[in-house]
């Protein structure tokens, strides 16, 4: 349509023009489906075609999970970490360049990079209501993290954190923030993963410390289809992601710091002892916040598997393939699909070992449940090798990591050092790993 002058203008006076020109900048409209995003990431990195995942449901799935460990890679060459690109061997004052070097590869092969101008995020406490909890007075406050949208007025996205205090605590108190899945109203969790005894707000207010709760899919859909919405959405303006930006599990970490941001406004917490604690999905996003955001004072990742702190180079469980399919591969980068075709795992310049170094020399509780308790998807032992190899870094750094011990499944524990490992004898939760947790976080937080 062609505008004559005097029409222009009353558009211009209606604002109509400019709200146009809005829209060309922040394009609505339905979202690419997880397959057809998938897909176009493959085609913008030129693979026809990736290795499919393994089947962790079917048993006699031809592509059924393998849990036999001698087939499993049991030895697997992993990259050094205390070796820099340039061949040089890496000593403690090193450490912070060789670090930088690590995330840059993470950034780029593994969970993606951050825009430079995501916008920012504005906290407000919309309620606080005194409660009791476990017989401990407590005060629930309310969080909404409003993301100034006025780039994009269609992408809403608005961080859902919850805070729980001791009452009656005198002087701000550490605190945890857990990474919590919200569940759609009447749907239950798998019997393995519900909580068992009592809750986690109740075990740590019982250290008189306050419990902070992230919802990480108020920050990042958990979903292919919801890359052009959630903050990568938006820091985007809603167009599909190039293939080095970054993917959910980097997104989630992102939103952990930006709730650290208001536990550290909150005068009666204490912004230097702030542990991070997440099941899953949500382990493997406390090792990426732990990685990236070194104001984190601890972390506790329960039953991260692949993607979190399982060695990539061992085909037990879950594998790197089901991580590049259109299921998954919205926790990843798009730069990740490519070791799942035409690249293969022994091309990955990190492996989680890198990851879980990255948390050195702070003190890390990596967790995990038992392989015949319904925890063997996460590949239990491939977390507890990475752990060890994890370890040298810690005592480069002065600190203690997880020692020669035998590995021996569930009971398999080292809490003596500041990088601990325990495999509990339950299935895919966090629940009996929590008070081995509290205590090692209360003795590092003590020092
Ligand atoms: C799936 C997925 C895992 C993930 C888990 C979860 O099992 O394959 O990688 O950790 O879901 O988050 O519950």
């Amino acid at each position: 349509m062609r505008m004559g002058r005097g029409v222009l203008a009353a558009a211009l006076m209606l604002g109509a023009l400019p709200a146009a020109a809005q829209e060309a900048a922040c394009p609505a409209g339905e979202p690419l489906s997880a397959e057809a995003d998938h897909r176009r990431m493959m085609d913008t990195l030129g693979i026809e075609a990736l290795r499919p995942g393994r089947n962790g449901m079917d048993p006699d799935a031809p592509n059924a999970a393998n849990y036999d460990e001698a087939a499993s890679n049991p030895y697997p060459r992993l990259p050094p970490l205390l070796v820099d690109e340039e061949g040089e061997a890496v000593g403690a004052e090193d450490w912070g360049k060789r670090r930088e070097e690590l995330i840059a590869l993470f950034d780029r092969e593994i969970y993606g990079r951050v825009p430079e101008d995501v916008p920012p995020v504005h906290w407000v406490v919309i309620s606080e209501e005194a409660a009791e909890i476990g017989g401990i007075p407590a005060l629930i406050r309310t969080y909404e993290g409003r993301v100034d949208n006025s780039a994009c007025p269609g992408i809403e996205v608005t961080l859902d954190l919850t805070l729980t205090l001791p009452a009656e605590a005198e002087g701000p108190v550490p605190a945890v923030l857990s990474l919590v899945f919200r569940l759609p109203p009447g749907v239950e969790l798998p019997e393995g993963m519900r909580p068992q005894g009592p809750s986690a707000t109740e075990r740590v207010l019982s250290r008189g410390w306050a419990h902070a709760e992230l919802v990480p899919t108020s920050v990042q859909p958990d979903r292919g289809d919801g890359l052009s919405r959630g903050i990568i959405g938006l820091a985007n303006r809603g167009r599909p992601r190039t293939q080095d930006q970054w993917g959910a599990l980097r997104a989630w970490a992102w939103g952990a710091s930006r709730a650290l941001d208001a536990l550290e406004a909150a005068p009666a917490v204490d912004g230097d002892r702030v542990a991070i604690e997440g099941l899953s999905r949500y382990g493997k996003a406390v090792l990426v916040a732990m990685a990236y955001d070194t104001r984190f004072a601890a972390g506790f990742s329960g039953s991260s598997g692949e993607g979190g702190g399982s060695l990539y180079r061992r085909d037990n469980g879950e594998t790197l393939e089901n991580l590049a399919s259109s299921g998954e591969y919205h926790w990843m980068a798009g730069n990740f699909l490519r070791y799942a075709g035409p690249l293969g795992w022994d091309d990955l310049p990190v492996d989680a070992h890198g990851l879980i170094a990255l948390s050195a020399p702070r003190p890390l509780f990596v967790g995990t449940g038992s392989a015949d308790q319904g925890d063997a998807w996460v590949d239990p032992r491939g977390i507890f090798l990475a752990a060890r190899a994890a370890s040298p870094v810690w005592t480069l750094l002065g600190e203690e990591g997880v020692a020669d011990i035998l590995y021996k499944g569930a009971g398999t524990e080292d809490l003596g050092g500041t990088l601990a490992f325990r495999q509990h004898g339950g299935g895919h939760t966090n629940g009996p790993n929590w008070e081995a947790f509290l205590d090692f976080a209360e003795r590092h937080f003590a020092d």
